[in-house]
């Protein structure tokens, strides 16, 4: 075969690595269904003199990345450098000469995706970032193509390996937080930052860019509302599991009225629904489209080899359309949705007081709800002596009222300190 299409990798890491492994392993197969050879060509790190271990001439490293998006002999680019500076210039500038880009980066994707489109639109080439969102599993592609002639009208997903991985050894195993997020990192899950993870950032990046395909619209990670794990307590992962429920990190985007909503926070789940058995750093998508119905993609969202098959998938469809001189489709946006503040989001909730223990308490906590119009499903009461735990769900409520619910209770007399509150999503799966 003489054709060959050069690829300049941007990073050599965790992913970086993953994709030298894959190019490396199945040269031959991958040549016979692009149709050239995928040659990485140049290849920028920090740190040159690193022996990687991996099937590549110690020339091709460099630590100029723009270099290797401008060297004559790189046809493609693949950017898993990660970050939104440096990685943004970068991308600009190869789709400024005409270059395909393949990226991991979903943060990059959130913020500026809308821009990038255009850049690579004006510049007639691809920018493909099937391994921005859930790793390995197919998500972007499903959306902005097999699914274009139905309706999204929900997608809820597990969409961060690390915090999936932290919330499963706390819940199977009691586990303390600080221990398994060291041992996410150590396994190569975490972001350089694990805030972006624990924080509910990368959710909410992957969310965003979710979003953005499944209605057409243009979302960005600043409108989605966020609450990250760190709250997370071993006493509320206890309550869920004895309530029935599982805590897990959701994504979730909807279009309600005409508005789009996005939000990442933890949630109790019913252990009965399918995204409650997604354990370990195992990512999950689940989808609601009028024609289709539901639809599950489940996978590994995380990790070198499998975050490096999608992008390996992407760099295939890149080339093979470079061959071709011919762009694959961009994604649209014409719907121009408004966003839904969280205030109006309508779901139940988890709430836990730590209350005195005497008579009237209970009343003046149930009054305080029904002044706010919350309505409570259960309640429980645990302890004795001086302080006690209440434990309440409510029915589906307006989060701006029961935000001021839980500011009156902290107000009150009856009530020492408001401990948790959750949303709990349950009704919509019964
Ligand atoms: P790593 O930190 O493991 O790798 C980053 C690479 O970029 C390193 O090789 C580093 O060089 C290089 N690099 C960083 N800054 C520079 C610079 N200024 N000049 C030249 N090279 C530089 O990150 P990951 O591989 O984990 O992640 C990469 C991207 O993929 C991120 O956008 C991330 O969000 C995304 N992603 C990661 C997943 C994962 O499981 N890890 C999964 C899905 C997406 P050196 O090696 O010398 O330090
Ligand atoms: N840090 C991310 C995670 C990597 O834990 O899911 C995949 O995007």
């Amino acid at each position: 075969m003489d054709r060959v299409i050069r690829i300049g990798l941007l990073g050599c890491g965790t992913v970086g690595a993953g994709v030298v492994t894959i190019l490396d392993r199945e040269a031959d197969d991958l040549a016979a269904r692009t149709g050239a050879r995928l040659q990485v060509t140049r290849v920028a790190v920090r740190d040159t003199t690193i022996d990687r271990g991996l099937p590549l001439p110690a020339e091709v490293f460099t630590d100029d990345p723009m270099a290797v998006v401008e060297a004559d002999d790189v046809d493609l680019v693949v950017e898993v450098i990660g970050g939104r500076d440096l990685a943004g210039t970068l991308v600009r500038r190869a789709l400024e000469l005409g270059k395909p880009v393949v990226t991991a980066n979903k943060e990059l994707i959130a913020h500026e995706g809308p821009e990038l489109a255009e850049a690579a639109r004006a510049g007639g080439v691809d920018l493909a970032y099937e391994a921005a969102v859930a790793g390995a599993i197919p998500i972007i592609k499903p959306l902005k193509e097999s699914l274009a002639g139905d309706r999204v009208t929900r997608v809820v997903g597990i969409l961060n390996g690390t915090t999936n991985y932290i919330l499963t050894r706390m819940t199977e195993e009691g586990a303390a937080y600080a221990d398994v997020l060291s041992e996410a990192q150590a396994l190569g899950f975490a972001e350089a930052d694990p805030t972006s993870d624990v924080g509910g950032h990368d959710a909410a990046s992957k969310a965003a860019i979710i979003a953005s395909l499944a209605f057409d619209t243009t979302v960005h990670a600043a409108d989605v509302f966020r609450e990250g794990i760190e709250q997370v307590s071993a006493t509320d992962i206890e309550v869920a599991s004895r309530l029935g429920y599982v805590i897990k990190l959701l994504g979730i985007a909807s279009e309600i009225d005409d508005e789009v909503a996005v939000r990442v926070h933890p949630t109790f789940l019913p252990k009965a629904h399918p995204l409650a058995g997604v354990r370990e750093s195992f990512n999950a998508v689940y989808v609601e489209a009028e024609a289709a119905g539901e639809l599950m993609f489940y996978g590994r969202g995380a990790g070198g080899m499998p975050t490096g098959s999608a992008i390996v998938g992407d760099v295939i469809d890149v080339a093979r359309n470079l061959l071709q001189q011919a762009p694959g489709p961009f994604p649209s946006s014409h719907r121009r949705k408004r966003l839904r503040p969280i205030e109006d989001l309508q779901t139940q909730y988890y709430v836990l007081l730590d209350v005195e223990d005497e008579p009237g308490v209970l009343a003046e906590v149930a009054r305080t709800f029904g002044d706010h119009t919350v309505s409570i499903a259960q309640v429980w009461q645990e302890g004795s002596g001086d302080t006690a735990q209440l434990v309440l769900i409510t029915h589906r409520a307006r989060e701006g009222d029961l935000r001021t619910c839980v500011d009156a209770l902290e107000a009150s007399s009856a009530v020492r300190k408001v401990t948790s509150v959750l949303r709990v999503e349950s009704e919509v799966w019964e």
